[in-house]
């Protein structure tokens, strides 16, 4: 009875020290929200179990290995033990109802975490190797970033243009697929403004995964409208100009996830004093980067491989002659 007493004790402060343990390393970013309220209790209702059963199993397993340990010159048997009907029907019982409980739980979080508001914005999410694009049908924008007023519901339609990515921003906590051939919905109410944030694509899918990130911004309703009219301005504007018209099919499309305007790095080539540079080539040799060579790039991106971006396939896009000439338009204006 003394070692129950004693071993007892010693699982509830184990249990209690390995969870505070926990606690203060800070495993989750900040929660930013609405969503993030009934994941981040579930967690902590599940370290909270496993820390107990950790120590559980961890203290009479030390217990023992000390307290029973064979004492020196004693060479005599265990006493055999043929089994314990109780024991094992109690260790089937209690088990199988915690487990019971906790898809429950469970299932209750999953709904919370999806309740629909019917004053939820949609936003239309495009995922493709390796970007996003946000479109804004309410208000006939599009973005690479991905624009959001606090407080207020946003409904994410997401698809995918070629394989399977992952729609995850780790401060919203939810995660959802985005899969070839259909819509899949995500439900987020930010509620924490901040300019930190990002998606991040989480779920392999080619040699950039790693880099499929794009901004989330969360701002407060007036920013978020100022912002939705200085969108709605500048594309009104560019669609007057090929330049304009040019920037449109690069946000469109996402080309910037690839490829820098500012001369640094990126997946594929900076554009930044691209137009009409001596550009080296994979396999020696140069080429001009005129329009010739600047056309053939976007529809045919493997007919000539700059040195040095061997490892990447750009995907084939298919334009037509005017949309190349307004993106070349605009690739000119990056000097
Ligand atoms: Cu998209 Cu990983």
């Amino acid at each position: 009875m003394r070692h129950f007493v004693v071993v007892g004790i010693l699982v509830v402060a184990v249990a209690v020290l390995t969870y505070l343990g926990l606690h203060t390393v800070g495993l989750m970013p900040v929660p930013a929200s609405a969503q993030a309220g009934p994941i981040d209790w579930l967690w902590d209702l599940q370290i909270k179990a496993m820390t107990f059963l950790f120590a559980l199993i961890v203290v009479p397993m030390v217990y023992s290995l000390f307290v029973f340990r064979r004492r020196k010159g004693d060479t005599s048997d265990a006493e055999h033990i043929e089994g314990n009907t109780t024991l094992e029907i109690v260790w089937t019982i209690i088990p199988l109802f915690m487990v019971l409980g906790m898809a429950y739980i469970g299932a209750e979080n999953l709904a919370e975490t999806r309740r629909v508001d019917p004053d939820a914005m949609v936003v239309r999410v495009t995922g493709y190797q390796w970007g996003w694009t946000f479109d804004y049908p309410d208000y006939g924008i599009t973005s690479n970033e991905l624009y959001l007023p606090v407080n207020r519901q946003a409904l994410l339609k997401m698809e995918s243009r070629d394989v399977i990515h992952s729609f995850w921003v780790p401060e919203f906590r939810v995660k959802q697929d985005l899969v070839p051939g259909r819509v899949t919905e995500l439900r987020i109410t930010p509620t924490l403004i901040g300019d930190t944030y990002k998606v991040r694509c989480a779920e392999i899918c080619g040699t950039s995964h790693a880099y499929m990130e794009a901004p989330v911004i969360v701002v407060e309703k007036v920013a978020f409208e100022a912002w939705v009219a200085e969108q709605q301005a500048l594309a009104s504007e560019a669609g007057q100009t090929p330049e304009g018209r040019g920037l449109a099919l690069v946000t469109a499309n996402g080309c910037r996830a690839c490829h820098s305007i500012d001369g640094s790095g990126g997946v594929g080539p900076t554009w930044f004093q691209l137009a009409g540079s001596e550009v080296p080539l994979s396999g020696g040799g140069t080429v001009v980067a005129d329009d010739a060579f600047l056309k053939e790039s976007i529809l045919q991106p493997q007919a000539k491989i700059v040195a040095g971006f061997e490892a990447q396939q750009m995907p084939a896009y298919n334009f037509t002659d005017e949309q190349v000439a307004d993106i070349i338009a605009y690739i000119k204006t990056l000097k």
